[in-house]
């Protein structure tokens, strides 16, 4: 016989254990089925390590411009295994913390693969880890999030082509590097690396990098990124590679016609794709979008009873946070309470290369293209007194409003 909770997770990432921490505080009894350490992307190859790594190239950016505030900080040098271990000792503790908050609200974790048992069904089969068991639930959460994808001829190969999970990883700074993707993992690991002393060349396929962020915006990130050295291509159309000993050489299309990019890494950062293969999806009444992600309505119900979905394995921002709320709805849902759908158009974002970048709701062109009457203020931190204090006046502040009425 299956062992019985009131609801089981498949899936340890920000999504999962929300659901988990936030049904048992309300009285559930939860099941949470997690292969790995929980903590999910978020904590183990994505947010948590990329921020912290960023953290490191602030440091050194501080300590290299610190003569210009009169401080004689010698020649700053980086030892990128001293940050790799600093970075680790940093998610071992936030993973230790994910785990004691699980064990106090007596939420019951086990380690293996979930996947649903049979089609219709509110079976759990868990196999790996423990050994193999299965749960029932009255309802169980789908919250396997993400995996890297990569494009045609670029399949992840180190120290080559990487993923973000290899960048994650390094311990040492590769010489020249190009990134292909030039979106929020792209942004960041272009800064990240530019930062340590690679020599970056980031090329993306649409007119503008940072695409969804304002024009003015994603432009002064690019106008500091080339401040820096960070040279960036966008309209281009990756056509392959070759390898020459241990150089790679990225060969694309631009506006100029044919071009390479000569590197030591190339890391492919074109978006992530839902990891709905292999939990028993196939022949379910789950159903899954031609790109793969299992299709929800607003409470996060799938198209079978009893079964829901959220974080990076359905159709919606693939943002930490948005995870945290859809668990909340799904929850507050399955207990029977009023939810409110999330407005997925203010969710906040925030990038963290060099200058971050942050907004929430409509750019200015999607106010127009939305057809309000639109009027706009923007601010350069050039002016801004705490900008010139700590020696960061690239960038600006937008606002974007109706006209006479709300902020956009
Ligand atoms: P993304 O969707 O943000 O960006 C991918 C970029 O690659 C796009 O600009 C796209 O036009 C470009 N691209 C796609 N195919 C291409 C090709 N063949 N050649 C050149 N360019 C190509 O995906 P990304 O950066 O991989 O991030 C994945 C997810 O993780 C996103 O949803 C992102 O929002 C999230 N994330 C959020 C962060 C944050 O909030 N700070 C940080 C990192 C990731």
């Amino acid at each position: 016989m299956p062992e019985h909770h009131d609801v089981v997770v498949i899936g340890g990432g920000p999504g999962g254990y929300a659901a988990a921490l936030y049904g048992a505080a309300a009285g559930l009894d939860i099941a949470l089925v997690e292969e790995d350490r929980v903590g999910g992307t978020c904590l183990h190859r994505g947010c948590i390590p990329a921020k912290e790594l960023l953290q490191t190239a602030e440091v050194l950016r501080t300590v290299s411009n610190a003569k210009e505030f009169g401080v004689d900080a010698g020649t700053p040098g980086l030892d990128l295994g001293v940050s790799q271990q600093r970075k680790q000792a940093v998610v071992d503790r936030l993973a230790k913390g994910v785990e004691g908050l699980l064990k106090g609200r007596k939420v019951t974790v086990l380690s293996g693969r979930g996947e649903l048992a049979d089609a219709g069904s509110l079976t759990v089969r868990v196999s790996g880890g423990d050994g193999e068991t299965q749960l029932e639930g009255d309802a169980v959460i789908l919250a396997t999030g993400s995996a890297p994808r990569t494009i045609p001829g670029f399949d992840f190969n180190p120290p080559y082509v990487l993923s973000s999970d290899h960048v994650l990883a390094l311990d040492e700074v590769p010489p020249r590097a190009a990134i292909i993707g030039g979106g929020a993992i792209g942004c960041e690991f272009a800064s990240f690396l530019a930062d340590v002393g690679s020599e970056v060349t980031v090329l993306e396929a649409l007119p503008q990098i940072l695409t969804g962020v304002d024009t003015d915006c994603a432009t002064a990130a690019v106008r500091a990124f080339g401040k820096r050295g960070i040279a960036v291509h966008t309209d281009i159309r990756i056509e392959g590679y070759d390898r020459n000993g241990s150089e790679v050489i990225v060969r694309y299309t631009g506006a100029d016609g044919e071009a390479t990019a000569s590197v030591d890494t190339v890391v492919v950062s074109v978006g992530r794709a839902p990891r709905s293969a292999g939990i028993g999806l196939e022949g379910s009444p789950v159903a899954i979008d031609s790109r793969g992600f299992v299709e929800v309505d607003p409470y996060l119900r799938t198209t079978a009873d009893g079964v829901f979905a959220l974080g990076d394995l359905v159709a919606t921002p693939q943002l930490a946070h948005v995870a945290f709320a859809e668990a909340i709805v799904a929850v507050k849902t399955i207990l029977g309470e009023h939810a409110v759908p999330i407005d997925y158009s203010k969710v906040p974002v925030g990038i963290y290369c060099h200058p971050e970048v942050a907004f929430a709701g409509l750019t200015e062109q999607q106010a127009r293209d939305a057809g309000y009457d639109v009027v706009t203020a923007k601010h350069s931190f050039a002016g801004n007194g705490r900008a010139l204090i700590i020696g960061e006046t690239d960038g600006l502040v937008k606002v974007v409003a109706e006209k006479d009425g709300p902020l956009l």
